[in-house]
């Protein structure tokens, strides 16, 4: 069942949610490209990860999520989130009116065009991994690319602490990665919001060989066209950002400045469950 607003207005800000933090990458990315742009971004650092958690919750989550940036008027969603892009895209662009964008399509589009030998790795939590979300955006597009996917789950741990480099994070990276240079993969989706932060120590660990695709770059790029699409590119300029949170946790500015490049300035501590959310609209 779609909500029931009315036609968006194209100087409403962007909507973006992630599980957590971690979705700030997306929300730098579209600030680099979209300047003109103002942002809601929610995270929902109560309940992170979703990584780890069943399709059907994540599923959920991801609705409530979206129900609460839909109550403050966006115009557009951008589910920066894999595991929730992966678990519940198809149901949050059935369920809202405005255009709903999810991280795999743009990154599996960037992978077959990076990869010349045919053969393309993708990493992501165990939730992104297991819902083959990437194998069949990718056979959308070609039958004749070789896939290899894997969970890296401990990618985010060590993005988070800030274990981004030295001799932790490049045993990990050794450990998960040494099947993907043995297979002779050339290009890496980085399906998750917090791998870009360890591209240092993934580039080290597979070579010059292999390329990297950054998938909050290419959302960035996907949400512009779709803008544009839609006639709903800003006519005002320079958007602003503002920040909400489900819990403040005790390391949300530190953490949250190291995904962003940049301080977050105000962060407001939201509600996203159902029942406070019954006056955004559209809950069937
Ligand atoms: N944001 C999640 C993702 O991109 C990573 C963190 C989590 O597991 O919630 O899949």
């Amino acid at each position: 069942m779609r909500d029931a607003s009315t036609a968006p207005d194209r100087d409403a800000p962007i909507g973006v949610f992630d599980s957590g933090i971690g979705g700030l990458t997306v929300v730098r990315a579209l600030r680099r490209r979209l300047p003109d742009e103002g942002i809601v971004y929610l995270g929902d650092t109560a309940r992170v990860p979703y990584g780890t958690k069943s399709a059907e919750t994540i599923r959920r989550f991801a609705l409530e999520d979206a129900l609460f940036l839909a109550g403050r008027g966006v115009k557009m969603i951008v589910v920066a989130c894999h595991s929730a892009s992966s678990a519940a895209l198809p149901e949050l662009q059935r369920h809202f009116a405005v255009p709903v964008l999810g991280v795999v399509e743009p990154g599996a589009r960037a992978v077959v065009a990076a990869t010349t030998r045919r053969k393309v790795g993708v990493i992501g939590t165990t939730a992104t991994i297991g819902s083959a979300a990437y194998e069949t955006a990718i056979r959308s597009l070609t039958d004749e690319v070789e896939i290899l996917a894997k969970p890296t789950p401990l990618f985010v741990p060590l993005a988070e602490e800030g274990w981004l480099d030295g001799d932790v994070a490049e045993g990990v990276a050794r450990r998960y990665l040494a099947s993907f240079a043995e297979e002779g993969v050339d290009a890496l989706l980085l399906g998750c919001t917090h791998f870009p932060l360890l591209v240092p120590v993934i580039s080290r660990v597979l070579g010059p060989g292999v390329r990297l695709i950054d998938s909050s770059d290419e959302t960035a790029a996907a949400a512009g066209a779709l803008l544009e699409k839609r006639s709903l590119t800003a006519t005002k300029g320079p958007g602003s950002s503002r920040f909400y949170l489900t819990d403040l946790t005790p390391s949300f500015d530190k953490v949250g400045a190291r995904f962003l490049g940049e301080p977050l300035g105000d962060v407001v501590r939201a509600s996203v469950t159902a029942c406070d959310n019954s006056s955004a609209g559209g809950r069937p």
